[in-house]
């Protein structure tokens, strides 16, 4: 049988290319004269999302990987970087960082210090400053011993909530972890990173960087504090003895061509400007002050924000990790349809204190969230992320016998299910059972097992082709499969 799901999802691909190809080289074009997109591409487009069964949002969707720039604002990055390493990482990116994206722009040092200048000068003079013990500040050597053991005190707390918060699923550390595929590499994070600025980020990534991938936990101030020493202070991130010259001894003296070195007018600031502008920095950066060969897309300010679900996935950045209609990330289940899948209860529940489904890898980090936040997160899921397809009522009121319940117990001894799914022992390939009945829609749980391709049709568990009596006990089976209260 052809896969025409996955075809068709590549074929969205291939016009989505073809969109894009067209809309950069034509652009200007398109601007000038009308925002009317071209009536072909359209109909192609519906063709293909046409067996879509979506439902309509009362919001657009703000798509993460859809960022105007791909690298980060610069305005203020004199406050959030030393100037040391500023002008190591701009003269070679993948020397400070293994996972770095941005490419080595063969600048020399006199640009570099130029362009640093002009980054100066568009800096916010009143970036906001922190208090800090000032025990804290010192060089190790010169803490007394309450003041060390203080020091030790915060940064083992900050550890615990480093591990709780999960920040390693998306930060690798010295080339550990990262498996969501975002997120810079942490393991030189103190010989980069100013604290105050720090503390600002963890507590609101998009006060700095509106466009950021990462999520704004819910943390208490003390909490924040525990962490931000844990990050400043611990050896995790600080450089290996031995990497710690690796920068220099790779330095290439820049030979002068035709270029940046000719701009010699005009302040260092002016210099750096126009080195800037030559460099094409603001291709990737939103930088103050330099003008754009395309129009930035006019982003949403936070209060024009009415919808509360609307301002969740913003500030948590669901769709870094997980799909919603086609867009987004797809490291974690794709939520599209996971109100029709999964019980409501369950939803509010799990967003609040995600609990252990799949191996550790793939869980979802704990925000924070706050009871009434997870309860806003799980009505809106129920009401639009569903689909008429799957048959919730069959089950809805169905108190399977004890009889019924071995008969599908049997069953899934007999088929082998326990490679892979866990109720009491089991593999670790699918999503553990052993709750699956608070979990799960019982009309889903028969549904998946009578096609388990059809929503994930790369999914490795196989079609065995069940008869509805088979998958009729089979459902009966798992719904009894609760937390024993
Ligand atoms: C969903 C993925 C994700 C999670 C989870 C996450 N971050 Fe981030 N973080 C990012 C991304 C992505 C960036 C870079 C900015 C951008 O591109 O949006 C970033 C940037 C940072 C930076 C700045 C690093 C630099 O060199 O610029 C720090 C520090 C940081 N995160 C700390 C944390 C901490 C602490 C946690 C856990 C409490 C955490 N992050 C959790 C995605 C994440
Ligand atoms: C092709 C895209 C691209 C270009 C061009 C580019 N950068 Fe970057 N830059 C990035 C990305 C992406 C990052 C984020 C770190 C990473 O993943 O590499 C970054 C990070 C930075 C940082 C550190 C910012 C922070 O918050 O940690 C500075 C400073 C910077 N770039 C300056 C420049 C300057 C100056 C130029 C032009 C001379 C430039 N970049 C050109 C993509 C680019
Ligand atoms: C850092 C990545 C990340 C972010 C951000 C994230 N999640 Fe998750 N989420 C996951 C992972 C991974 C799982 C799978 C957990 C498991 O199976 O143990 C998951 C599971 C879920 C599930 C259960 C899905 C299922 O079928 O088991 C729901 C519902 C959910 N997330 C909702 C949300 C919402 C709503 C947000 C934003 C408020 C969010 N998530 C933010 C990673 C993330
Ligand atoms: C080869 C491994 C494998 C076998 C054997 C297997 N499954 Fe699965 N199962 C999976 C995987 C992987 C998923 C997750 C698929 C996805 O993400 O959509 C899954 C999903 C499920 C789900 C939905 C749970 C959820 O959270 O999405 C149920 C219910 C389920 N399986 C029941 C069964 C039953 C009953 C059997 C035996 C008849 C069985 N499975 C056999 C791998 C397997």
């Amino acid at each position: 049988m052809i896969n025409t799901k996955k075809l068709n999802h590549i074929s969205i691909h291939i016009i989505m290319f073809i969109v894009f190809g067209y809309v950069l080289t034509c652009g200007g074009a398109i601007h000038a004269q009308s925002l009317e997109p071209d009536p072909l591409l359209l109909e192609i487009e519906s063709i293909y999302r046409g067996d879509k069964d979506y439902k309509q949002l009362p919001f657009v969707l703000e798509d993460p990987y859809k960022r105007s720039k791909n690298g980060p604002t610069l305005k203020n990055v004199v406050y959030k970087a030393n100037k040391e390493w500023l002008k190591k990482w701009i003269d070679n990116p993948s020397a400070m960082i293994p996972n770095a994206r941005m490419p080595r722009l063969m600048l020399s040092s006199e640009d570099i210090d130029a362009v640093l200048a002009y980054l100066e000068s568009i800096a916010d003079s009143s970036f906001p400053k922190q208090q800090w013990e000032a025990g804290l500040l010192k060089a190790e050597d010169d803490m007394t011993d309450d003041e060390y053991e203080n020091m030790e005190e915060l940064v083992s707390g900050g550890k615990a909530i480093w591990g709780r918060a999960r920040c390693n699923i998306c930060h690798p550390v010295k080339g550990k972890g990262g498996a969501v595929g975002v997120g810079p590499d942490l393991g030189r994070l103190a010989e980069k990173i100013n604290r105050d600025w720090l503390y600002l980020w963890i507590k609101e990534p998009r006060g700095y960087f509106h466009e950021t991938q990462m999520p704004r936990y819910r943390f208490e101030e003390d909490e924040l504090r525990k962490l931000v020493e844990y990050l400043m202070q611990d050896w995790d991130f600080k450089p290996d003895e031995d990497e710690d010259k690796d920068g220099d001894d790779e330095t290439v003296e820049v030979v002068a061509d035709e270029g940046p070195l000719l701009v010699h007018e005009g302040t260092l600031a002016e210099r750096g400007k126009k080195i800037i502008e030559f460099n094409r920095c603001f291709v990737c950066h939103e930088i103050e002050g330099i003008s754009e060969l395309l129009p930035i897309k006019s982003q949403k300010s936070e209060n024009e924000t009415t919808n509360k679900f609307e301002k969740l996935l913003n500030d948590i950045r669901c769709m870094t990790c997980h799909n919603i209609q086609g867009h987004g990330g797809s490291f974690a289940p794709e939520l599209t349809h996971e109100g029709s899948k999964l019980k409501g209860e369950w939803i509010k529940g799990f967003i609040e204190t995600p609990d252990i489904i799949r191996p550790l890898l793939k869980q979802m980090p704990k925000f924070n969230l706050t009871s009434e936040e997870a309860q806003t997160g799980a009505d809106f899921i129920e009401e639009y992320f569903v689909s008429d397809e799957f048959d919730l009522g069959s089950f809805a009121n169905v108190n399977p016998t004890e009889e019924e319940i071995n008969k599908g117990k049997e069953l899934y001894e007999a088929k082998g299910c326990k490679a892979c799914h866990t109720i009491q022992v089991g593999g670790i390939v699918g999503p553990n059972l052993k709750r699956v009945g608070d979990r799960m829609e019982n009309g889903f749980i028969f549904f998946h097992l009578k096609d388990p391709h059809h929503e994930t049709p790369d999914a490795v568990e196989p079609n065995y082709n069940l008869s509805d009596e088979e998958a009729t006990a089979l459902t009966h089976y798992l719904m009894s499969c609760k937390d024993e209260k």
